[in-house]
């Protein structure tokens, strides 16, 4: 990583956030595809399908970095570990569980990418670009586990809750760091 610097700017950190974050999603889906293997088997195939999404996702944000020479974020490793770990423990329980952590994620995500490019539309375009590139697979990964996730009873709706203070707090940490 020689010769890149720390994100400074604005659009700088709402970047290498996202990228941060995209990688998080990578790893929340593979750990899920290791831990449905016993509990869902056949979920897996969507579950790849989407991770293949946020592989490409990453790449994006990734070229948009290296492009201006800006650093990943700190909270890039972490965010992969940690999405790992949740994604494991998550695919383990099962369907709706999976579906439910990925509901909550993807809620809070397109929240942040609206704000994101409203704030972004006028004063950078390539990133305001870079960004509605992903806002409809997010759209589509959010609708698809909502359908499979159902009405949450008590403990999926405590799962739901953490998964989306969780995200809040990477995605409020990565912009302060
Ligand atoms: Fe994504
Ligand atoms: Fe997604």
């Amino acid at each position: 990583m020689a010769g890149k610097r720390r994100a400074k700017t604005y659009p700088e950190k709402v970047l290498k956030v996202v990228n941060a974050g995209e990688h998080g999603a990578v790893n929340i889906y593979r750990g899920q595809i290791w831990g449905a293997t016993l509990s869902c088997p056949s979920y897996r195939t969507e579950l790849r399908e989407f991770m293949a999404h946020e592989q490409e996702h990453r790449a994006i944000f990734q070229a948009e970095l290296d492009a201006r020479s800006v650093r990943r974020c700190t909270s890039y490793g972490l965010c992969g570990l940690g999405g790992l770990v949740l994604g494991f423990f998550t695919g383990m329980l099962g369907k709706r569980t999976i579906a439910v952590t990925t509901v909550a994620v993807e809620r809070v995500v397109l929240r942040h990418l609206e704000d994101y490019r409203e704030r972004l539309k006028d004063s950078d375009r390539q990133a305001y670009d870079a960004l509605s590139k992903i806002v409809e697979d997010e759209q589509e990964h959010h609708d698809a586990t909502e359908r499979a996730a159902g009405r949450p009873g008590p403990f999926l709706w405590v799962v739901g809750a953490i998964v989306s203070l969780s995200t809040e707090a990477v995605i409020w940490t990565g912009m302060k760091i």
